[in-house]
Order: structure tokens, then C-alpha cells, then sequence
């Protein structure tokens, strides 16, 4: 079975050769695009969506989530409103929620939270433990993740439990969690901030995941500057996510490495920190991805669309950018080169814009403008 997506305004597929292509049409054969050019070019196909002069882009590459929670803690974004600042320690407030909720609650909120993301354009998606932090339920909360995606990072190093010590703590992270979390997992990540894991704690983790088969990425840099980014470069991580406060060092090393930098603006937006400079890390070479990093703490925004806006207002990031680092940089930083473009061979993962074109992401912030996705 073939299917021709003709009459669109604009598609956006970023083949090297034509990445944005207008009055164009593309054709979907087992799940793969198989042709794409003018739609006067098009050949035949089984049946056809004419999707009346729309952009078209590839569906989002969302690659920082952490979805496996319950609980809300409204009442401390509204007090960071208010004035109060953010502190790593919130995570321990979803962990006492998510411990107490059966299965059924945690795979409930994951789907419910991924068709927001889906209603948003989003078709891809990394999802993280990091809120049960015992073996048990760093266990399940990958168990419950990988129903959903392939894309599991295992997260056991979020923050120190209440409770254990941080030696203790490690000890119990590169040891039995991860022979337990590690057959659900693809990923291994390491919060490394003050007030959650140093370098060296956060270098034994990685460390002891890449022994048990997984790949590196780390949360590094978010709330001042620390040795997150270089030890990701060091450790050949894909991805050093967050990125907010970062020396000339830094991006030098990124900028000589195949470490993605992954910004994260819902995070300084619902935290009131100032955002990662994007045009300093594109000028300098760096590969850069966005990512919601939804979760009930310091991000509950599931809308890569928002992060698109925000990273062109006040990151410094240009229209086009920002849509490349949302889905091929997602995939970049996800090592995967069957989603986030739609040049022939990928995935056929799409979204329909309610738009002529993909600016209209950056241009009508909070508009709901995913008309379908496919
Ligand atoms: O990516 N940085 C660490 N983890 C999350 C925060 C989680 C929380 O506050 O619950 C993040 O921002
Ligand atoms: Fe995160």
C-alpha cells in the first residue's frame, strides 16, 4: 500500500539537497517515505490526503522527558512566582508520590502525558526514571516506560534518596538498581549539580552503565556552572542536556565533540533562570537539540512548539533552527536517523500544520497549531 500526502505548501524534510521544498507532496509506503518532490512530479499511489496547501514537518523528536511521575507541585512553581528560588530538592516530593502510586496510575499518566505531546506534534519521545529511587521502582517506572518508547534512559542517580548517603546511594545505583533497570533501559543518566551528584559520583555512575551496555547522556549545568558538559564530552556522552551556564571551555569542547547540547527552555522559563544561549553555542559549531524535559518540577510543559517559540524570542535561535533542533537534533542527540526528517528512508512520522509554513510555530505562540499527525 502506497499513500500520496499532496498540496503542501510547505515540506520540510531536511534532505541535504532540498531540505524545505514548497507546493510538494511526499508517498508513504509500510510506514517510510518513499518519494518525495513537486506534487506535479508525484507519482501514483493506493490512495491520497490532499492536505490543502499546509505545512508539512517532521514530527517532533522530543529527547529529555520525564514522564513516569505522580503527584502535582503547582504549589511550588507558585511560589517560585512569588519570589522563591528553585532547588533540586523538589524531585524528593514526586518521588514520595510516585513510590505510592500503583502501575496502572504511573502507565495512565505516561499515555495521557505522550497524547498531549502526540496532539502537539511530538512522535518520538526519550522518557526517564529518576522518581522511585529505590531498586524497585526504578525498576518499574522502565518497566511502565517501555511500553511506550525504546528510548528509556535509566535515571536511578536523580538525586540521594532521604535517607541514604550519597556513597551508599552510588553504591546501590551501579550495583543492584542497574543490573535490575538496566534490561529496560537504553540510556544512562547522571543529574551532576550541586546538591545532587559531583563529578566524580556522577563519572562512576556513567561509567558503570556504559559497562552494563548502555549509552551515556548526563543533566549538566542547569543551575550554575559545574563539570557536567566536560566530563559528557570526556565520557563521548550523545547528550549534555541543559546547558544554562557554560565557560568558554565548555563550548569549545562541545564544539569539538559529537556531544549534542540539549536546551531545555521550560526550564528556565517555569524556573525564572536566564535562558541557555543558543547562538553562542551555534556559532560556535555545537549540535544543538530542544526538548521539553517535561516533568512536575522544573518543566511541565509537554509542547515542543512552546520550546520552539521561546527558543526563537529569547534564545537567539532563528525560526529554522529551532525547528531543526526539535526534531533532527532530537534525533541527533537520540543517535537515531530513522525519525525527525523525512528525506526518503526515514520513518514517515509527521505532523500537519494548521499554517503555510513551519514559522508559524515561532510567530503564533500558544496557538494549537498541529492540525494531524501521521
Ligand atoms: O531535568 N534536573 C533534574 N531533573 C529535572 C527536574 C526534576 C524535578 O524538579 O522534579 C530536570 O529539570
Ligand atoms: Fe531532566
Amino acid at each position: 500500500m502506497t499513500m500520496l500526502v499532496t498540496n503542501i505548501g510547505e515540506l520540510v524534510t531536511w534532505d541535504a539537497d532540498r531540505p524545505i521544498l514548497h507546493d510538494a507532496a511526499f508517498i508513504v509506503e509500510g510506514g517510510h517515505v518513499a518519494w518525495f518532490g513537486h506534487r506535479r512530479d508525484a507519482p501514483a499511489a493506493d490512495t491520497m490526503r490532499d492536505v490543502g496547501g499546509a505545512a508539512v514537518i517532521p514530527g517532533f523528536v522530543d529527547s529529555h522527558t520525564h514522564l513516569v511521575f505522580a503527584g502535582d507541585r503547582s504549589a511550588e512553581f507558585e511560589a517560585r512566582m512569588t519570589g522563591a528560588a528553585y532547588a533540586a530538592g523538589g524531585i524528593r516530593t514526586t518521588v514520595a508520590a510516585t513510590r505510592a502510586a500503583p502501575d496502572e496510575q504511573l502507565a495512565a499518566n505516561v499515555a495521557r502525558h505522550l497524547a498531549e505531546m502526540r496532539a502537539q506534534g511530538t512522535t518520538t519521545a526519550e522518557i526517564k526514571s529518576g522518581y522511585g529511587l529505590t531498586v524497585l521502582d526504578e525498576a518499574r517506572s522502565l518497566a511502565i516506560a517501555r511500553e511506550f518508547t525504546d528510548e528509556t534512559t535509566f535515571l536511578g542517580a536523580h538525586v540521594v534518596p532521604e535517607g541514604s548517603d550519597i556513597a551508599t546511594y552510588v553504591d546501590l545505583v551501579t550495583g543492584p538498581m542497574l543490573e535490575k533497570c538496566a534490561p529496560y533501559a537504553r540510556w544512562i543518566d547522571v543529574f551532576c549539580e550541586d546538591g545532587a551528584f559531583g563529578a566524580d559520583e556522577a563519572r562512576t555512575v556513567l561509567e558503570a552503565g556504559i559497562a552494563a551496555g548502555l549509552l551515556p547522556r548526563i543533566h549538566a549545568n542547569q543551575l550554575g556552572p559545574g563539570p557536567g558538559v566536560q566530563l559528557a564530552v570526556e565520557l563521548g556522552a550523545a547528550a549534555a542536556d541543559h546547558c544554562t551556564y557554560l565557560s568558554a571551555a565548555d563550548v569549545d569542547a562541545l564544539a569539538g565533540s559529537d556531544t549534542v547540547a540539549g536546551l531545555l527552555p521550560g526550564v528556565e522559563f517555569s524556573t525564572r533562570q536566564p535562558y541557555p544561549d543558543a547562538r553562542r553555542l551555534l556559532d560556535a559549531g555545537v549540535t544543538v537539540s530542544l526538548a521539553t524535559d517535561c516533568n512536575p518540577g522544573s518543566s511541565y510543559t509537554s509542547s515542543m512548539p512552546f520550546c520552539i517559540a521561546v527558543a526563537v524570542r529569547d534564545m537567539g535561535m532563528s525560526p529554522r533552527e529551532a525547528l531543526w533542533s526539535a526534531t533532527k537534533g532530537g534525533a541527533v542527540s537520540l543517535r537515531r536517523d530513522d525519525v525527525g526528517h523525512l528525506a526518503v528512508g526515514a520513518k514517515a512520522d509527521h505532523a500537519v500544520l494548521n499554517a503555510p509554513s513551519f514559522v508559524h510555530l515561532a510567530y503564533r505562540p500558544g496557538v494549537p497549531l498541529v492540525a494531524a499527525v501521521g
